[in-house]
């Protein structure tokens, strides 16, 4: 059996559930040795519970506090001897208005979805550096096309598009490639969540679900399956791109 991360180092957040749980679960597979960083302590200690000790580490870290950071990626590099791979999958989502969107939401926002991939990647930086790794930031397809109710959001998630783009050109030097994922809807707690909130669910999941050329929302294994692309060498030409994996709706 082939395996396209076979011994690869990869510090994967967001890694306790939806798209960064799925990506967890495909890496190993794929022969990498995993740290997996989340604020989300039960949901690590769940997911240690289901892997052999060897191919996953944990670490509990809030990628928005920049010394929690620099200590679990220290950590997780350290049980590794070193980072091949990184993966900034952690996110959060908001719904409103900019008539009731307050400025703690909307810091919120900014802290969680760039400014913590941004602290995340300079902790790993050094590592990835020896390595000459690979880096793939989970954006979204609200990134590149513009979802109603979602200033906060939208603007986060082409910041970090952006921020993956100028990296790459810089990173380059030394061998790191910086790629960048924009998902569709994909059923996880943070898609759930948003639909299971609105006043009409079915109506909700329905809008959402016709949006997509494919007509139907994404399993994260689907999302996972192109990270993996863009960390293994068979993506070894691709840097500095933001692609849509997202059943047809940004046509990007
Ligand atoms: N689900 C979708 O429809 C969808 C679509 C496009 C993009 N995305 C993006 O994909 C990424 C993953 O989303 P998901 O749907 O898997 O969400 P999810 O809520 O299922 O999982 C997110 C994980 O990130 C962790 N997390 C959140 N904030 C954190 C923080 N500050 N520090 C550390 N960990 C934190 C959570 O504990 C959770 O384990 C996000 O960046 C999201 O914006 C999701």
């Amino acid at each position: 059996m082939s395996r396209a991360l076979r011994g690869r180092r990869i510090l994967i957040t967001g890694a306790a559930k939806g798209i960064g749980l799925a990506t967890v679960e495909r890496f190993i597979t794929e022969g990498a040795r995993v740290v997996a960083l989340d604020r989300d302590e039960v949901a690590l200690a769940a997911l240690r519970g289901r892997f052999a000790a060897g191919s996953l580490d944990t670490a509990e870290a809030d990628v928005t506090e920049p010394e929690a950071v620099s200590a679990a990626v220290a950590a997780g590099a350290e049980a590794l001897g070193g980072l091949d791979g990184l993966v900034n999958a952690a996110g959060i989502d908001l719904i409103a208005s900019i008539e009731t969107m307050t400025l703690a939401d909307w810091n919120r926002i900014i802290a969680v979805n760039l400014t913590g991939p941004m602290l995340v990647t300079q902790a790993a930086y050094p590592h990835l550096r020896a390595a000459g790794g690979t880096i793939v930031n989970v954006s979204s397809g609200a990134g590149l096309s513009p979802l109603k109710h979602r200033t906060a959001y939208c603007a986060s998630k082409a910041g970090l598009q952006m921020a993956g783009k100028a990296l790459a050109m810089e990173a380059a030097e030394f061998g790191i490639r910086v790629n960048t994922i924009c998902p569709g809807a994909v059923e996880t707690e943070l898609f759930r969540s948003s639909i299971d909130t609105a006043p009409d669910p079915q109506a909700a999941y329905e809008t959402v679900r016709a949006r997509y050329a494919l007509q139907r929302i994404a399993a994260p294994e689907e999302i996972a399956a192109a990270i993996l692309w863009l960390t293994s060498a068979e993506s070894s030409y691709v840097t500095g791109t933001a692609i849509a994996v997202d059943g047809g709706r940004t046509f990007h």
